[in-house]
């Protein structure tokens, strides 16, 4: 708000001029008269001409301000704009990191299933070329006629053990190619609809009794029973199995028996928290950081691929929508926390 002071237009202290005049016109009229009265309304005079110029000068910081004020909105406005832009083309630096990061843990994850597969497929074939040897020979001496009875029986017991370390292999390699299958967890072929988790957990353990009866184990599952989730209850049976599968393959002795647990609490309204823990052995300090890597395993050679926790942390970052850590439990044993939406995006 400024004064008008343009001719003829309204002008802020117009009124306050016209008081001013008057008090003045009243002075002249008043000259002469009593001293006493004349100082007394002199005074009352100046008084109020010292206000109108204050008010003058309050008015002319007050515009003083507003326009600065303008200014600082404008500014703002424009920073606004710029952190806007900012964040926008994180956003994108983001997306472009996540993709070469993908194709990066895809890479390396082709390379590993190649690697991991040779091995295997190696065995089989040299087995097989073993056996094609073997064979050819025994026939040279058969259709000579020069066969005896232990070239037989050695042929037999080369045979049956070259077959034998032939379907041996042949199954791990089948066995890989079927989690490598799960690794490229794919969301459409796992069926979407609301459940019951406690249901889900219970039929996930139960499926587990003839491994969990083997060593004795025990489970516990903490879960409030009214729990509904819309979801992937197939992604989260497959997670536990392959936790409860760790803890009997990695955490337990021959003879001990481990007593695992899954509890499960409400986080507000829309989010759970799911605790899995065994007491078993635990993971080593130096392993925390690189158990979800890919073919990570500390049983290379006795069946393990390192490609369980790998699978868990794609359900779990894919379908579930949530994020899983392993905990630095005090105490035995191990443990990893989930942490997902009810509703999975
Ligand atoms: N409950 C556990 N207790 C102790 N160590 C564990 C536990 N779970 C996982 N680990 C460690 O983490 C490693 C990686 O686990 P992951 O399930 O990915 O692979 P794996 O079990 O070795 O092989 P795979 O699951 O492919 O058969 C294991 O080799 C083991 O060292
Ligand atoms: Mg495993």
């Amino acid at each position: 708000m400024s004064e008008d002071t343009g001719k003829g237009g309204f002008s802020l202290f117009d009124a306050e001029e016209r008081i001013l005049a008057g008090a003045k016109s009243l002075l002249e009229r008043m000259a002469g008269g009593d001293p006493q009265l004349l100082s007394e309304v002199g005074t009352l005079a100046d008084a109020y001409s010292r206000s109108v110029r204050e008010q003058r000068r309050l008015v002319k910081v007050s515009d003083r301000l507003q326009n600065q004020m303008t200014q600082l909105n404008q500014e703002l406005a424009r920073r606004r704009t710029e952190a806007e832009e900012a964040l926008e083309k994180l956003r994108q630096a983001q997306e472009t990191l996540v993709q070469t990061e993908k194709l990066a843990s895809l890479g390396a994850l082709v390379g590993g299933v190649a690697h991991e597969i040779n091995t295997p497929v190696g065995i089989a074939l040299s087995c097989a070329s073993h056996l094609d040897d073997a064979t050819k020979a025994i026939r040279v001496l058969f259709e000579a006629d020069d066969i005896s009875v232990d070239d037989f029986e050695r042929y037999m017991d080369t045979a049956a053990d070259t077959a034998k370390l032939i379907v041996a292999n042949c199954e791990r390699a089948a066995d890989l190619i079927r989690s490598f299958k799960q690794v490229a967890v794919d969301r459409t072929s796992s069926e979407r609809r609301t459940f019951r988790l406690a249901d889900t957990i219970a039929e996930t353990v139960t499926a587990l009794r003839p491994n969990l009866r083997q060593g004795g184990h025990e489970v516990t599952v903490v879960c409030p029973p009214d729990l509904v989730l819309d979801g992937y209850p197939g992604a989260l049976s497959q997670v536990l199995t392959n936790f409860v599968m760790n803890s009997l393959t990695h955490g337990y002795g021959a003879g001990a028996c481990g007593h695992l647990r899954i509890e499960v609490e409400p986080m507000g309204d829309d989010w759970l928290r799911l605790r899995y823990r065994d007491d078993g052995k635990g993971v080593p300090e130096e392993f925390h950081n690189r158990v979800f890597d890919p073919f990570f395993t500390t049983r290379r050679g006795s069946g393990g691929s390192g490609l369980g926790l790998h699978i868990v942390f794609n359900l779990v970052t894919g379908p579930l929508g949530g994020t899983v850590v392993l905990e630095n439990s005090p105490g035995p044993g191990a443990s990893f926390l989930l942490e997902f939406p009810r509703v999975a995006p």
